[in-house]
């Protein structure tokens, strides 16, 4: 099936059963199980919540085990965090100031996740196992699912 495809079907899935659900960590959980079991090129699906300033912490995810924290100043996550701005790294060991929790990852995508305000919560990060897996589509979808997070999450 083609990635556009295997995402329409997944987000949909992830509305319906999201539908009347406003708790932030429920919500969270329930995107990483149906990402992880829909997207065979994602190794790792995970949230880093922002819990200071310029701090994250390791919230909902399905993978291998995840490093706890993550400064805004360190790695992919911290620099879309810091920037807002979603990254694309198609080779991690390129990209500067790479965290390797997990040494068989090649590439990742890290998307900002606000809430109503505009207020940056967490970032929702996908790893790989392949070089170069993601690209504009999946930026494309996962900015979706990050605003229909925002969008229901209430606490
Ligand atoms: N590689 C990430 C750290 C998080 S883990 O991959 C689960 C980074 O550089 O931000």
């Amino acid at each position: 099936m083609e990635k556009q495809k295997i995402y329409e079907e997944l987000l949909q899935e992830i509305h319906a059963v999201l539908e009347g659900e406003n708790e932030t960590i429920a919500r969270m959980s329930t995107v990483c199980a149906i990402l992880k079991r829909g997207l065979p090129w994602a190794s790792w699906v995970g949230f880093y919540r922002r819990i200071g300033p310029e701090i994250l912490a390791v919230g909902p995810y399905q993978g291998d085990l995840g490093c706890l924290r993550i400064p805004f100043d360190r790695g992919v996550c911290g620099a879309a965090a810091r920037t807002g701005i979603t990254q694309i790294a198609p080779d991690v060991h390129a990209f500067q100031g790479h965290i390797a929790c997990d040494a068989t990852v090649r590439s990742e995508i890290v998307v900002p996740v606000r809430d109503l305000s505009g207020e940056l919560i967490a970032v929702l990060d996908l790893d790989s196992r392949l070089p170069a897996a993601f690209d504009e589509i999946d930026r494309h979808y996962l900015e979706e699912l990050a605003n229909e997070i925002a969008a229901g999450a209430r606490s």
